[in-house]
Formats: C-alpha cells, structure tokens, sequence
C-alpha cells in the first residue's frame, strides 16, 4: 500500500514556516493588487470578451488573495501583516501594471509578465515545499495554479486578437522565448494543468458566439512590447515574484499618481451604441421571440451593473474609510455575478440563432452610475434596482417564471433561476456592506438621515441617491446626444455635467424600465394566456 497517504516526496527537506510565510505574503499581495486593478480598469474596457474575462479574472484572482491569506495566518503569524505591504518595490511594481493606458497594455503587463512569472513562483513553490508538512499549502497552490493557466491560455489567444493576429504571433513567439508572453509553455509545464482543459479554443469548439472578428490596432505588438520590457524593470528591482532574485533599478514610473478609474465607460466598438436601449422610432416587441430577445439584451446590458461594484471595489480599496478586504471580496463577487449576467444574455440569444450584434449596447446607465461617489453606486445598485427586483410581480421571480411558462425555453429559464439567486444574494450583500460603509464613515456627497445604518436609513441613502443620479443621467444623456448629432463621442478628457438639483423618483426605476423587466401587464396577460 503506498505511504504518506498517496502524497509523494514526503522526504524532502522542503521550506521552513518563516521562508513560507514571506513567500505566501508576496504571492497573496499581487492576487490581491491583480484583483483590484482588473476591477479599476473594467470601466474602461471596451472589448465584450475582455470585459467579461476582467470579470472572471478578477474574481479568481480575489479568491487566490483571499485562500492565501486564511493560510498565511494559520502559520504563527498575526492578522495584522496581511494588511501590511511586503515589500516596496512589489508595491511600486503593481502601481505601474495599473497605470497600464488601455486594453493592449493591461494584457500585455498582467497576463504578460506578472501572470507568468506568478505561475512559475508558484511551480516552483510546490516543487520545493514539503508536501506533507505543507500540505495546505500545496493543496491551495494546486487550485491556484490550474486556474491561473487556464487564464494565460485565454489571455494567450486574445491578446493575439487584439493586437492583430498574424504580426503578434511572430512577435509574440519571439518574445516569449525572452520570457514574455510565455503562458502556454509554463501552462502546459504545470503538473495538473493542461492548458485549458475545460476551455478549449473556440475554434476547437466551432462556438458562434466567440470569435467575432476584432480590427486590431496598427502598432499594438510594438506597444505591447515596450509596455512589457518597462514593467520588468519594476518586477527585478522587487526581486522578482518570489524576491529570491537579484535586484536591479526600476526605469522611471510613468507617473506619480496612482491610477483612476474612467469616468467614461467604454463599450465594444463592434456595435451600435446607444444612450438608452430605446431611441425614437424603435419598434416595440411583439412576437414571443421578440420580447425574449428584449429580456435577454437587458441580461447583455449588465455590463453597466458589472461596472458599478467593479468601480466601487477599486475605489473603496483606496478610500481610508472604504471596506475591509471581507467586503471588497463580496463585492468583487457581486461584480462576476453582473459579467455572468452579461454572458447569459450573450448564450440565450445565441442559441436563437441570432447575432448579439443585431442590437446596440446601451452606455446609460453606466455613465449614470459613475456620476456619484462609489458606495453611492453600490447603494444604489443593491438597494434601490436591486431590492426593487425582488417586487414579484413582475421582479426576478416572474421573469424567470415567464421564461419557464411563455417562452417555453429551457435555457433561459435555467439562466433567469439562478439569476434570482444571485440577485437575491446580491440584496443581502449590499445590505451588510452599505451598512457597515455608511457606520465606517464613506458616505460620498449623500449624508444618512440618521446616525444609525438601520435599514430605513439605508433606504433613505439610497433613495437621495437615486434622485441625484437621475439628475445627472439627465444632463449626460444631453450632452451624449448633442456630440452624436455632431458626429462624435463623448471620451476622456471631458467632463461630465451633472445634474441640476434632484430629478424625479429614480427608485422605482425597475418596474418603469421595459429593458430590464418586461411591463408587468404584458406579462401578467402572457402568464394568464399559459394557464
Ligand atoms: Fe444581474
Ligand atoms: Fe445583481
């Protein structure tokens, strides 16, 4: 019978608990920046599949922190050092990742050399560990390193996309052999990591809904890989991942300012944009198919709720008085909720038979969310729109249940059920975390009515919130028009309007909005026509 419980190399020498404890420190520190700063540049990503990837990202990434952390301090060490930097230059290092200026630079900085050089820290860590002294460790580490390779394996692919397939590959493969782009190598040295096991290529899977053509950018690849040779200085001068490695000078930053997230949110150039999902002269729905397709474009359009806890995540971590790592994490969960929102729009209507890009993208409500301070956002997401979901009818409930009774569609039934769920989930976590915000002292330009988070304090938070957004959507949505009319966009560099005093009632918003809940007398007659 085989000893040691099955685990092999149970004679090794290994690492001592001090040696560990400063490796898991680094390692837990650059999840927990790589999760934030994927968080911060949501906003202003433009490309769908990036968006949705940020998302899924970011959520392992926080997971990873967050497994590294509960193991840190299982190890004779206090609570307090996680809330501690390890070391500067590590710090310095992730301020530049972050400061990454578009798409093509914060794949190239986090998938293309942060990423890849974690992965092989981590190899290397569960080479050299005790696997039975050690064993939670490696067990983490094995989960880690499975999920980080599948994502190198999808960066790998798009960043070729996006930078312009056939002169990224060349490039690419030369600078992979310099230790760059380099995640299928490493992946598939990864003892339990296939590359991509369960996410095989999209062409391998002949998916419709991936591989919608991108036109990359001229001189993305030579972009790219200046980016990526600037930001390895930072990564020797912190002595690599591990800190093991020789130290050298870090070029100069490209700034001294930390990061800020856009004000502008950015959607897929890919298709038609649109204020609101409606403008004048739209047709209304009518057909079965057609009303299924609305609700699932509302599914699609989540990319603004993704938006609003992604944002407010990256900017409670840099407020004194924002959240604990606790909370950050709930609402980095929140935040994958929202992009899987997305997503399920995107299969649903896929399986029709349809092309997602037949309709526009709506950028409203997104530039509406990023008008008020970050609780202000999340206070209004999770208490007003998403407490009013809960409303049956029409809520959460009936669209799933007309999925399920009208529609007659299996798939999107399932979907809309566990979108409940999550919306569900979504009320209690907004609940706990505006509440304890509010009592830490991150209010924004809204004060609470009273001194106490009680739940109707709460509710008067986020109403006020509300009436202002309502306010400033307003005056955006003029000054969006007004530069379409001519022509053009509204993008960074200008300032947002805000608007002028308090506009109507915005928290009823759910009921009166047919994007996100089809109206209610529709559906209750469609659910009568069923019985
Ligand atoms: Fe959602
Ligand atoms: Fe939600």
């Amino acid at each position: 019978m085989r000893p040691y419980a099955g685990i092999p190399d149970a004679e090794r020498p290994g690492l001592d608990v001090q040696e560990n404890v400063a490796l898991l420190r680094r390692f837990a520190y650059i999840e927990q920046r790589l999760c934030l700063l994927e968080c911060g540049h949501f906003p202003g990503t433009a490309i769908l599949e990036c968006k949705h990837a940020l998302g899924r990202h970011a959520w392992e990434d926080g997971q990873h922190a967050d497994a590294l952390r509960r193991r840190i301090v299982t190890m004779r060490t206090s609570k307090r050092v996680l809330e501690e930097c390890p070391d500067p230059a590590l710090s310095a290092c992730m301020d530049e990742v972050e400061r990454a200026a578009d798409t093509v630079e914060l794949l190239a900085g986090v998938h293309g050399v942060i990423k890849p050089a974690l992965l092989a820290a981590y190899l290397w860590q569960l080479d050299t560990t005790n696997p039975v002294a050690d064993f939670p460790t490696a067990r983490e580490l094995e989960i880690i390193v499975r999920e980080e390779a599948r994502q190198l394996a999808w960066a790998s692919e798009a960043i070729t996309e996006v930078a312009g397939a056939a002169a990224a590959r060349a490039a690419l493969d030369a600078a992979q052999s310099a230790g760059g782009f380099a995640p299928s190598p490493v992946a598939s040295a990864a003892p339990l990591a296939p590359a991509s096991a369960d996410d095989p290529p999209a062409a391998a899977r002949g998916d419709p809904a991936v591989g919608l053509p991108l036109s990359p950018e001229a001189g993305a690849v030579e972009r790219a890989q200046a980016w990526q040779s600037h930001l390895r200085t930072f990564l020797a001068a912190a002595g690599g991942v591990t800190g093991r490695e020789a130290r050298c000078a870090a070029e100069v930053p490209r700034s001294q300012e930390r990061f800020q997230i856009s004000r502008h949110p950015r959607r897929d150039p890919r298709f038609t944009i649109h204020f609101q999902f409606h403008e004048p002269g739209d047709p209304a729905p009518e057909t079965t198919e057609e009303k299924l397709i609305m609700m699932m474009r509302g599914r699609l359009n989540e990319l603004a709720a993704t938006e609003n806890p992604a944002s407010a995540v990256y900017e409670l971590s840099q407020a004194a008085d924002g959240l604990p790592w606790e909370g950050l994490l709930e609402l980095v969960r929140h935040m994958w909720d929202e992009a899987r929102h997305s997503m399920l729009g995107q299969a649903v209507i896929t399986s029709l038979g349809r092309d997602i890009r037949e309709w526009p993208l709506r950028i409203g409500p997104g530039y509406s969310y990023l008008s008020v301070g970050p609780l202000e956002r999340y206070a209004h997401l999770g208490l007003n729109v998403e407490q009013g979901s809960m409303r049956y009818p029409p809520g959460k409930r009936q669209e799933y249940e007309w999925c399920r009774d009208v529609a007659r569609n299996r798939l999107a039934a399932m979907y809309q059920d566990y979108d409940w769920a999550d919306e569900t989930y979504h009320t209690q976590i907004a609940r706990r975390w505006v509440a304890a915000a509010l009592k830490a002292g991150a209010v924004g330009e809204e004060q609470p009515d009273e001194a106490s988070a009680g739940w109707a304090t709460l509710g008067g938070y986020a109403r006020a919130v509300g009436r202002r957004m309502a306010g400033n959507t307003q005056a955006i949505a003029r000054a969006w028009h007004a530069r379409k009319a001519r022509g053009e966009t509204l993008g960074p560099g200008d300032a947002l309007p805000s608007g002028e005093g308090p506009a109507q009632e915005i928290d009823d918003e759910y009921r009166q909005d047919p994007e996100i809940a089809l109206t209610r007398q529709q559906v209750e007659a469609d659910l009568r026509h069923a019985e």
